[in-house]
């Protein structure tokens, strides 16, 4: 016979398990892509730039890592703020912006802990120019 009580409670610690182990593996910008943005940004939707475009690519990445994933963050336009998946760490949603500034000639890496401090910041300056322009 099955022990259930032992059962669930295995199956909930196994859970736990899961759920930290993911919060200290973020995806891969990759995944997220193929996840989340290839949705919009696969083929151009609503004027996404286009995966791997680089005519379009170029503008963009000339203006910034910290910059570009901040402002895409928090939203423009069509896009919505993290893509539109609220359960996006910022470190995955900047991964993914890495690897398609990759696929368009740019050489942005995984960002690391000083780069994504810089995000940070250029996000709050963002969230303030938004609010205190109407
Ligand atoms: C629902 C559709 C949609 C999804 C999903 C989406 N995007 Fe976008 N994205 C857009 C559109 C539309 C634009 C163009 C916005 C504009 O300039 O008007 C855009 C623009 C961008 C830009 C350029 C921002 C700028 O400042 O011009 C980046 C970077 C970006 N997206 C990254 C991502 C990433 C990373 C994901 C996945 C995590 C993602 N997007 C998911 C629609 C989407």
């Amino acid at each position: 016979m099955i022990d259930l009580r032992f059962f669930s409670g295995a199956t909930a610690l196994a859970l736990l398990l899961a759920g930290a182990a993911h919060a200290q593996t973020p995806k891969s910008g990759e995944q997220v892509y193929k996840e989340v943005c290839a949705a919009c940004h696969a083929q151009g939707v609503a004027n996404a730039p286009k995966f791997g475009d680089k005519k379009i690519w170029t503008p963009l990445i000339a203006e910034g890592q910290a910059v570009l994933t901040a402002h895409a963050w928090v939203g423009v336009r069509a896009m919505p703020p993290r893509g539109g998946n609220p359960n996006l760490s910022q470190e995955e949603f900047s991964r993914a912006v890495a690897y398609m500034a990759r696929a368009a000639g740019g050489n942005w890496r995984d960002p690391d802990a000083k780069m994504l401090g810089r995000i940070k910041a250029e996000e709050a300056e963002r969230v303030k120019n938004l609010n205190t322009k109407k």
